[in-house]
């Protein structure tokens, strides 16, 4: 039997996507990424990342989404969890199993957001009992996103989106997404567009909104609506035109506001409550474009320790 002494023989942790209330995008710096100025919101759409300790490396992925995650070391859990054993000299193999709920490339940072959770996961497994600050340098060499999803709830990003600070906001925003059910965006594409259709536009420092800021502290749904802004859109719109009808059919059924989350496609629309989120997405079910629609709410907690996957037992190999 497993005594409190014994480490865990595996660790699940839940954490949530990400929808950009703002994002301006800055000139491209010399390593190729952008200079942003990002309100990150984490929202309660969530996957489910599980670690047990194993003979082998390796990651799997459950849900209707699995086909379309990697399962390979291009995955970004695996590599998260092989960069956090390689930083901390640990030599104990893991099985990770992801149950995906986030959408894939869909601007989300579900990506992100798992290896986030095996960071987190690996930490407890491992028994390395690190503070937030000291997983955030191994999850901002992983993806811009990454350490954002350490913590979730409402930031101001900056640098290439992992230099953070929180926001004081109260309450919370109801949102729809509108996410495709089968083609993502890549993240470097749109970006790329971005730049093609900028051209030789002078692009200036970015800076985040004020008035964004103080709708979100003072929680005015009506104000962050207005305030709502993605200078990824107009690339994704480029590259997934249809996406201009998923807006337009949202603002035609009546919203606070919408924008494409990230670098897209999925789609975010600001509503009063609970009530017109449930109007809403009944309303883009029957008027389409089809795609997944999910009602969700924000701010959320980044990545957390849920428990054990699975009963400890003598049948488990236990460190
Ligand atoms: O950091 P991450 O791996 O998520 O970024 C994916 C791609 O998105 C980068 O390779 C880059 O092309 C683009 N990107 C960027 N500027 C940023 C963040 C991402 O150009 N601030």
């Amino acid at each position: 039997m497993t005594t409190a002494a014994q480490p865990p023989a595996g660790v699940t942790v839940r954490v949530p996507g990400k929808i950009n209330l703002e994002l301006v995008v800055g000139p491209r710096r010399d390593d190729g990424y952008h200079e942003l100025a990002t309100v990150f919101h984490a929202v309660s759409i969530h996957d489910h990342v599980t670690v047990v300790r194993a003979e082998e490396w390796s990651v799997r992925t459950t849900g209707d989404l699995a086909a379309r995650v990697p399962d390979d070391e291009s995955n970004l859990a695996l590599r998260a969890a092989h960069a956090l054993a390689e930083r901390h000299a640990v030599e104990e193999p893991v099985a990770i199993t992801i149950d995906k709920q986030i959408p894939v490339a869909g601007g989300m940072a579900g990506g992100s957001a798992d290896a986030a959770a095996a960071l987190v996961a690996c930490d407890a497994l491992w028994g390395l009992g690190l503070p937030r600050e000291d997983l955030v340098s191994v999850a901002a060499a992983l993806g811009s996103d990454v350490p954002f999803l350490l913590y979730g709830g409402t930031a101001v990003g900056s640098g290439r989106g992992e230099r953070l600070a929180p926001v004081l906001s109260r309450g919370e925003l109801h949102w729809v997404l509108w996410a495709s059910h089968d083609s993502g965006l890549s993240t470097a594409a749109v970006y790329a567009e971005a730049d093609r259709l900028r051209g030789e536009a002078t692009v200036t420092e970015p800076e985040p909104s004020d008035d964004l800021l103080v709708a979100l502290r003072t929680m005015d749904t009506a104000a962050v609506g207005a305030c709502l802004r993605n200078d990824l859109q107009q690339a994704a719109l480029s590259l997934a035109p249809e996406l201009a009808d998923v807006i337009e059919a949202g603002r035609e059924l009546g919203v606070e506001g919408a924008v494409v989350s990230g670098s897209g496609p999925t789609v975010a629309f600001l509503v009063a409550s609970s009530a017109a989120a449930l109007d809403l997405s009944v309303g883009l079910a029957a008027r389409g474009p089809e795609g997944d629609i999910r009602r969700t709410v924000g701010p959320v907690m980044g990545a957390q320790v849920v428990g054990p996957p699975v009963p400890s037992g003598p049948t488990l190999h236990i460190g």
